[in-house]
């Protein structure tokens, strides 16, 4: 899974389906059990939630993990190449997880590969697993995939909201607004980090924040979400409010266990052990 771009309608539709199944733990069926399999993940940039979601999902599928250190306890530190680093790992297991800095670097590394790679987040380019986590938020939030407003405010290179953008463009009459005001009939916030490591100086412009004021005006139908990790956009001081709209980041980050388990079981349901 490299793009957002190379997946159908169908194909997603699916993968929801099975995240869903995976959530209510209709596990049982032969069709959801996977054989043992072994799962590289190699993060060139920091993570707390991807790195760690995948884990889980890898580890409730049965399957195991190894994850290669950063740069500074691995033989990079020696001078080997982020290629031969990337081969190596790819000789030790079934699937790679691979998240890096520069955009586009994962698909050129999958080329020279003969396992699937997932594209962990590159750059500001594209974020596919996390554009399935959060378009299986919005579905069990709206409890449809069609006629979606969402509401992303200050998300200049956010590949969050770049892989967001084509997920939600995949179904019908869905539309994403940048906007400095709120779009009328809004479903669902997304708030973002300001990328301050994409951009070469800082843009010292003026951008929302989701305080307790703001809180207090949004109608109980809008759900608030984030990737995290948060900046000074969302003060911590709404997490626990229930009276105006609803808090999904929570459920959110939890959401990424089941969307990568679908995503790591449609991989490798026909490839283990081949
Ligand atoms: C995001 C990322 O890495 O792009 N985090 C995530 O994966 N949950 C968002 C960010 O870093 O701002």
């Amino acid at each position: 899974m490299l793009s957002i771009r190379d997946f159908s309608k169908k194909q997603i539709k699916d993968l929801i389906a099975t995240a869903a199944q995976f959530e209510n733990k209709i596990v049982t069926d032969p069709k959801y059990v996977l054989p043992p399999f072994i799962c590289g993940l190699l993060f060139f940039e920091p993570s707390t939630r991807t790195m760690c979601s995948f884990q889980s999902a890898v580890a409730r599928l049965g399957g195991t993990s190894i994850v290669l250190p950063g740069a500074k306890d691995s033989s990079m530190a020696k001078g080997e190449t982020e290629m031969d680093t990337v081969r190596t790992m790819s000789q030790y297991c079934d699937v790679l997880v691979i998240r890096h800095p520069q955009k586009g670097l994962i698909r050129l590394f999958s080329e020279s590969l003969e396992i699937p790679v997932i594209n962990a987040g590159d750059g500001e380019g594209e974020h596919p697993t996390q554009a399935l986590l959060d378009l299986y938020t919005v579905y069990k939030h709206c409890g449809r995939l069609d006629d979606v407003t969402v509401w992303a405010p200050d998300s200049e290179r956010s590949r969050t909201v770049n892989s967001l953008r084509h997920i939600l463009g995949l179904f019908d009459r869905n539309e994403i607004y940048d906007t400095h005001v709120l779009p009328g009939n809004l479903d669902i916030i997304y708030m973002s980090r300001y990328q301050k490591e994409r951009f070469l100086e800082d843009a010292h412009t003026q951008r929302i924040v989701l305080d307790e004021m703001v809180y207090n005006t949004l109608p109980k139908e809008v759900g608030i979400m984030h990737p995290l990790p948060r900046g000074p956009e969302l003060p911590a001081a709404i997490d626990n409010r229930t009276d105006c709209a609803k808090i999904l980041y929570f459920d959110q980050m939890k959401n990424g266990i089941y969307a990568r388990m679908a995503i790591l079981h449609n991989l490798l349901k026909n490839n283990v052990n081949k």
